[in-house]
């Protein structure tokens, strides 16, 4: 038997079937393979990096998240770098040493709510006027753009929603996909903020290359505050590349037309400390506020979340509306579980009016414990 002991080692074959100078060359390739495993613990890992300048002299301009730096490019790599690349740098000197390819973090989908959603108008307590603009604003150039060509005017990009939490922005948005069978791509400012560091841009780039992708479709920005902010001065790195998202979120609305089939919805409940370039004309320039509801709009609220609940027949909602003067749509959505849980616990499957005065006692005390954790906490 004639044996390519080259590529061969100690693990493949049984050794007693070789002469001794097989054996001794299986050994050897062992142990070379052994040490190349050992030399690969040793390494000290690259450092990953974006290329921010490529300047004259050969030398790029980096972004670590430590600052930004000017280094040297390996000479085989040279000629491939270019702007936002992705590449490695060699811990000490910082020498660019090779390139990375696009990652899998940029498959957008992974990171995103991407979806269609059912929810209707009729399932939203409280917000008449706001339904009828988000119908016009939103709803209308994307079933309808003739009508807006014919009579020759631009509706606008966007809507920016703001109000406090739990007034039902993100329900609105997404009944507006549902109305006009969009795609609905939700995704949250500080989450953009926080898991790309670095590489914000990119990902308000790739969100709004899917909408494309998948029109029409609205893309809902929750938290726009959180890439938005006002800012007195961009100082820290951090403070550079929260900057750099926005500036991409703004050309990307800039780019893209009045009548095509993305429209952009922001939210905030921070308008006071928004960026006034969000709401500038030709961006999200309605705006929309959704305030907590008044006691008809409670009623109405009580009147979708008890729809399906087994209601003792002397419950008024005119009077639980009454008693629940200052709740969001959230709340009273939860004041509707809490009385279900009240009958739960006393074995009845019909909700007695103790029981939704129990549960808006609960959601108010629930409420202010939350702040005083917001507070204090
Ligand atoms: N106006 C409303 N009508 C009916 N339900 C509401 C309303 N507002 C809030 N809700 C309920 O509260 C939940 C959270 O509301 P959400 O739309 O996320 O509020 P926001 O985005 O303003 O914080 C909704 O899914 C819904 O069940
Ligand atoms: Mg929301």
């Amino acid at each position: 038997m004639t044996t390519n002991t080259e590529s061969l080692n100690a693990g493949d074959l049984n050794l007693s079937a070789l002469t001794p100078g097989e054996e001794n060359e299986i050994l050897k390739n062992t142990i070379d393979d052994l040490k190349a495993e050992i030399d690969k613990y040793k390494t000290a890992p690259y450092v990953v990096a974006t290329i921010t300048d490529i300047l004259d002299s050969g030398e790029a301009v980096i972004r670590l998240n430590t600052g930004d730096f000017c280094v040297n490019v390996a000479d085989n790599i040279k000629h491939m770098i270019k702007l936002d690349d992705r590449v490695l740098v060699e811990q000490k000197s910082l020498t660019v040493v090779r390139k990375i390819g696009i990652s899998k973090h940029f498959d957008v989908s992974n990171y995103i709510i991407c979806e269609k959603p059912d929810v209707q108008w009729k399932n939203i307590g409280g917000l008449d006027d706001q339904i009828n603009e988000i119908k016009e604003v939103i709803e209308l150039p994307l079933k309808n753009p003739g009508i807006f060509r014919k009579v020759g005017i631009e509706p606008p990009k966007g809507m920016l929603f703001h109000g406090p939490p739990g007034t039902g922005k993100t329900l609105l948005a997404k009944a507006a996909a549902a109305n006009t069978d969009s795609t609905f791509i939700e995704i949250v400012g500080s989450e953009l903020v926080q898991k790309f560091i670095g590489e914000g841009a990119k990902f308000v780039k790739s969100i709004f290359a899917l909408a494309r992708e998948k029109a029409p479709s609205i893309i809902f920005i929750d938290e726009l505050d959180a890439i938005a902010a006002k800012r007195i001065e961009v100082g820290t790195s951090g403070e550079r590349e929260v900057q750099r998202t926005f500036m991409q979120f703004l050309s990307e609305i800039d780019g893209f037309k009045h009548l095509g089939d993305v429209k952009v919805i922001g939210a905030t409940n921070r308008l006071d400390i928004l960026d006034p370039a969000v709401i500038r004309p030709g961006r999200l320039d309605r705006i929309l506020e959704v305030p907590i509801p008044g006691k008809d709009g409670i009623r109405d609220i009580y009147k979708i979340h008890t729809s399906k609940m087994h209601l003792q027949k002397d419950i008024d909602l005119e009077e639980l509306a009454k008693a629940s003067k200052g709740l969001s749509g959230a709340q009273v959505r939860s004041v509707c579980t809490e009385a279900g849980y009240f009958a739960i616990r006393d074995n009845r499957h019909i909700i007695s009016a103790t029981d939704f005065t129990s549960a808006i006692k609960k959601v108010k005390r629930d409420e202010k414990n939350q702040n005083h954790y917001r507070m204090y906490g």
